[in-house]
């Protein structure tokens, strides 16, 4: 049913805890299952991630998405991964079943949710989350 890459990032997923004093924090919820995702974004002058770490409290695909997700941005600008989609983390884990493609959707949304964090922070406009709304998110995860 799962991938290889699925279970080896649910068993050893990379870039799990926090980061202190981050540039951009997001936390994203599913209100169909409870789960919860939280990601801490370092963020250098040049805009680009230097570092990310995750905490999920949730199944076993949102924590391997979570961890695909944020090697997947690491090292990216923050124009990079605001392009970031939950496609990205399914490919990445060769795939995920069907039921379980929402849980990668929460990994863009924490990303997604995060880098908005970082522009209200810093007053930058991110092209792509002009019309961002915090309050909606988690919302169309189902
Ligand atoms: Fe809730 Fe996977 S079942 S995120």
């Amino acid at each position: 049913m799962y991938t290889e890459k699925v279970m080896d990032h649910f068993r050893n997923p990379r870039n799990v805890g926090f980061i202190e004093n981050a540039d951009g924090v997001g936390q994203v919820g599913n209100p169909k299952c409870g789960d919860i995702m939280k990601i801490y974004l370092k963020i250098n002058d040049h805009e680009i991630i230097e570092d990310v770490k995750f905490e999920t409290f949730g199944c076993g695909s949102a924590i391997a998405s979570s961890s695909m997700a944020t090697e997947l941005i690491k090292g990216k600008s923050i124009h990079e991964a605001v392009e970031f989609t939950n496609k990205a983390v399914v490919e990445a884990l060769e795939g995920l079943p069907a039921v379980k493609v929402h849980c990668s959707v929460l990994a863009e949304q924490a990303v997604k949710s995060a880098l908005f964090d970082y522009s209200q922070k810093t007053n930058k406009v991110i092209k792509g989350l002009e019309n961002y709304e915090p309050e909606d998110e988690g919302m169309h995860c189902q």
